[in-house]
């Protein structure tokens, strides 16, 4: 490992082994830009998001929660310019007619799939929406589409959450969910994905404050993510150029982290204005807009969108938490997350298995299972040195052993993660001592 962290065959090979994470329907090949979260990728997902909605929903008073339906209306997705304009340009190659992203592409180089040079048709633009059908006959009529991203109920609902919150601006509407893009060339293991899931935030605010708040989000998003354990030096801002915009925003950041296959967007935060608003106002017929108390007018507020994608982030999570050391001649692999984080917050391990060990060490499972704000595990079989590594590279903060002379003594050895300091304490303070 250099000092840049791990490359990406290290990831994914622990991600595997481990239980994080692996391509979906694996047994058939798999498909591309599918995986599925063994039991610690779902747990650490589960942690993520937990921690995201307590800072961005839970703990602000003007911030609600929401939780929409997949499938929509298409005419929300009309509306909104992504059935017209949810595309990526795209190049075929003749021969085997894989398709490339064209920016991903160097079209003086052989195709990647079949190795043929000067083989590269004019680029086309395809659009990245999942169609489906709803209902048993299908047709024109029953077409509907998977979201592209959570947003776009957020605005849908914008009058309903207005009117049951009475909120004042600026307010927000958050919701974490699943969205589907059919990527041309996903790759990079789970950084592009066909099947994704969304934390995102539309934040209303009065049009002529847009650009501070703008600014006072881009910080929010930096701080958090840098309390979440993310090395900073892998962290930096990049603006999107008039180019490169989506077509509803003014202003788009990205944060981006320095993942092994280069500089990529971690996050978007973009000033997005009253597209949106606007644009189901006038498909839809229903004002969508705010009595400003203040002016005694109507009026349609900016938002100001921070979107982050759960899987960029567990990713970014898992390359920041990857460390490699020699201990005593062997190469210890430990995953140091951030406690509220880690799959697994304390292991139970007696030193072996035998009958007079396991009533004490269930009884201390037990005790801990209850005061423990997390996952407990219990395991006995295997060697205690194996089962200490095996607790590293799931990232296990604490391991808790209970030996033969903890019968007599009623105390037990609390191992640490990053620095394998070990110390005894009684078990009757245990819970005191792993919180
Ligand atoms: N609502 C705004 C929006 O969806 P975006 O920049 O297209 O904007 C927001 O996506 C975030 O979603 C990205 O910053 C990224 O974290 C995540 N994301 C987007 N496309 C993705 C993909 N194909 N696979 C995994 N994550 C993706």
């Amino acid at each position: 490992m250099n000092d840049a962290g791990p490359d990406l065959d290290t990831l994914v090979s622990l991600a595997k082994r481990r239980g994080f994470v692996w391509p979906a329907s694996e047994i058939y090949g798999g498909l591309a830009g599918f995986y599925d979260l063994g039991p610690y990728g779902a747990q650490l997902a589960r942690n993520i998001k937990e921690a995201w909605w307590n800072h961005f929903v839970k703990k602000r008073p003007n911030i609600y929660g929401l939780d929409s339906a997949i499938i929509q209306n298409p005419k929300l997705w009309e509306a909104s310019g992504h059935v017209a304009g949810f595309n990526d340009p795209m190049v075929e190659c003749q021969k085997c007619h894989t398709r490339y992203r064209q920016e991903q592409l160097d079209t003086s180089k052989p195709c990647e799939n079949c190795g043929q040079t000067d083989s590269f048709g004019d680029s086309k633009t395809f659009n990245m929406m999942f169609k489906t059908s709803v209902g048993p006959v299908k047709g024109d009529d029953a077409a509907a589409y998977l979201r592209p991203e959570t947003a776009g109920a957020i605005f849908a609902d914008f009058d309903h959450v207005k009117e049951v919150t009475r909120a004042k601006l600026p307010f927000g509407i958050a919701q974490i969910g699943k969205a589907f893009r059919n990527e041309i060339s996903p790759r990079d293991f789970i950084f592009r994905l066909r099947e994704l899931e969304q934390m995102e935030l539309e934040y209303f605010v009065y049009p002529q404050h847009a650009g501070q708040e703008l600014s006072n989000m881009k910080q929010i998003c930096w701080d958090w993510l840098t309390a979440l354990g993310l090395n900073q030096a892998n962290l930096s801002w990049y603006q999107h150029t008039e180019d490169e915009r989506a077509h509803y925003a003014v202003d788009s950041w990205d944060i981006n982290y320095a993942y092994p296959f280069g500089q990529k967007e971690l996050w978007g935060i973009a000033n997005r204005t009253d597209f949106d608003l606007q644009a189901h106002s006038k498909a839809s017929g229903k004002e969508l807009n705010y009595f400003d108390p203040e002016t005694n007018t109507h009026i349609t507020p900016y938002v100001i969108e921070p979107s982050i994608g759960v899987e960029r982030l567990l990713l970014a999570v898992l390359h920041s938490a990857y460390y490699e050391e020699e201990v005593k001649g062997e190469k210890r692999v430990v995953l140091k997350f951030d406690a509220k984080l880690a799959p697994v917050q304390v292991a139970v391990l007696p030193l072996s298995k035998t009958d007079k060990l396991t009533p004490l060490a269930h009884q201390v499972y037990q005790r801990l299972n209850e005061s423990v704000d997390g996952v407990v595990e219990y395991d006995e079989t295997q060697s205690i040195g194996r089962r200490y590594r095996r607790q590293d590279e799931i990232g296990t903060p604490k391991c808790v052993t209970i030996d033969f002379e903890s019968l007599n003594d009623q105390q037990v050895t609390i191992r640490e993660r990053d620095t394998m300091e070990q110390k005894r304490v009684k078990i009757e303070e245990l819970s005191k001592e792993v919180v």
